[in-house]
């Protein structure tokens, strides 16, 4: 369809950008917080450690005055569960609760509404140790770590996430460094054992959120890509809906309907690896609701017809693997790539979001989406990101495109606010509207320079999206 008459953005669209606690931060094991998996993960060569980042936790004055300058409406953020409760659970470290205290009243002081993750990748290396999420007590581990975020700031954080990227953790796991399967018999059993119980957790939470905080709305935050066919070979539209199931909707029909999708479910019976489910369970995840479904969303996925025949390949966040006998990844020859070999689909944004609301019918806010380059600070202090802003434009513009064709968005987050150090690639795969000038091993003086996509979002604000 071509609109030629597009309707304005909502007039409270909530306009903002994100990061998480681990990537973002530094003082990773002072100030009281414990470890993470991330802490203790063998981090891949030619990269930094987690210590320093860009060092938000003393920088975070500074950097919500200039998302105040950009004129954010929102500003995502996650909280570090090791930081609250550095084992996991027991003992809680005031000046972790201090620490978010403090960045939510900053984010207040500039009428910016904060919007907070709760575990963005970031278990305690104490719960791992145990056993992390495979253990059953895992979900009342989340559930007190919830209850205790809700205690401290539920008086002032009226927006909430769950779980970031949980289909990630299940699907890439290794590649983030959340988990390691080395000598595991059956990697789907282990896999989708955690996966249930972090359903479980999450829905419990977002009960409680309902019952603690007063006017609370609370959503998942699902890494989202839409699953094309290679070609309109018909073996290929299956493998497509294959991973559509696998990578997508077990995640959302799972936080909105309470349900298992019945293709994943499939899967797991073939191989042996559907979860332990209590009584009860099942109520469990039908009762809860979320309020609003937040996604990431970086670049669809294609994939063609597997026979089986071939062994199975890993990917990463936004790389489809081969999955034998289910699907296997194809090259899209209609898209560009980023530096990073992500590929680049607006279009595919606005299928995406069409997609979710059909089946979901619920608001959205757009948690994360955005290009990772090797961006340069020039001599006289710039950063020419043009890339950037053709990137996010052409987002942008699929968004409004969507808006007009009846699709309920909330709210857009790109990744990220500020530099910050990315997954698995370092810090020179840079995200952010602010450079933070430190290099990979030299830290420099940390100082912000903002970028050219810094003011060109801040007209982008100011105008609601009418001036892309
Ligand atoms: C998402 C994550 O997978 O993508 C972020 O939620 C991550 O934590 C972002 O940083 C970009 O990925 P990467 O691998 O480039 O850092």
């Amino acid at each position: 369809m071509i609109l030629k008459k597009l309707k304005p953005m909502p007039k409270d669209f909530l306009w903002g950008a994100s990061t998480s606690a681990y990537q973002v931060e530094g003082a990773n094991l002072t100030h009281g917080k414990g470890p993470s998996v991330q802490d203790i993960k063998k981090v891949p060569e030619g990269t930094s450690e987690l210590d320093v980042c860009a060092d938000f936790y003393h920088h975070y004055k500074e950097d919500i005055a200039l998302m105040a300058e950009m004129g954010f409406k929102t500003f995502r953020f996650s909280v570090a569960w090791s930081r609250i409760l550095p084992e996991g659970t027991g003992a809680v470290n005031q000046e972790g609760i201090d620490f978010y205290n403090n960045v939510i009243d900053e984010c207040l002081k500039y009428n910016i509404e904060p919007l907070v993750t709760m575990f963005h990748f970031d278990l305690p290396a104490a719960l791992e140790k145990k056993g992390g999420w495979s253990r059953r007590e895992s979900v009342d581990e989340f559930v007190n770590f919830a209850k205790i975020l809700y205690e401290n700031y539920g008086d002032r954080v009226k927006y909430w996430l769950t779980i970031n990227e949980q289909n990630v953790l299940t699907l890439n796991g290794e590649v983030i460094g959340t988990c390691d399967l080395k000598g595991v018999d059956n990697k789907y059993k282990k896999l989708y054992q955690e996966n249930h119980h972090m359903l479980l957790a999450q829905a419990k939470a977002m009960a409680l959120c309902h019952e603690m905080v007063p006017g609370g709305k609370i959503g998942p935050a699902p890494n989202i890509s839409l699953v094309y066919p290679a070609s309109c070979k018909p073996k290929d539209v299956l493998a497509a809906q294959n991973l559509n199931a696998i990578r997508n909707w077990l995640y959302l029909d799972m936080a909105v309907f309470g349900r298992y999708n019945n293709l994943v479910w499939a899967f797991l019976e073939e191989h042996d690896a559907t979860p332990v489910i209590e009584d009860g369970d099942m109520d469990i995840m039908a009762s809860a609701h979320p309020d609003f479904i937040g996604f990431n969303y970086y670049s669809t996925a294609t994939v063609e017809w597997n026979d089986g025949t071939e062994p199975a390949g890993r990917g990463d966040q936004q790389i489809s693997g081969d999955e034998p006998g289910v699907f296997k990844a194809y090259p899209n020859p209609n898209l560009l790539r980023t530096e990073f070999g992500w590929e680049i689909d607006p279009d595919g944004f606005r299928a995406t979001m069409r997609e979710i609301y059909s089946r979901y019918h619920l608001p959205m806010i757009v948690t994360e989406n955005g290009l990772g380059a090797y961006d340069k600070l020039t001599e006289d202090g710039k950063v020419h990101d043009q890339y950037r802003i053709e990137y996010l434009r052409k987002h942008i513009e699929q968004i409004k495109l969507a808006c007009s064709e009846g699709v309920e968005m909330m709210g857009y987050c790109p990744w990220s606010a500020i530099d910050l150090v990315s997954t698995h690639e370092g810090v020179v795969k840079r995200y952010g509207f602010i450079y933070v000038n430190r290099d990979e091993f030299d830290l420099k003086d940390l100082a912000r320079y903002k970028k050219d996509s810094f003011y060109w979002y801040k007209k982008v604000i100011e105008t609601n999206g009418e001036d892309l």
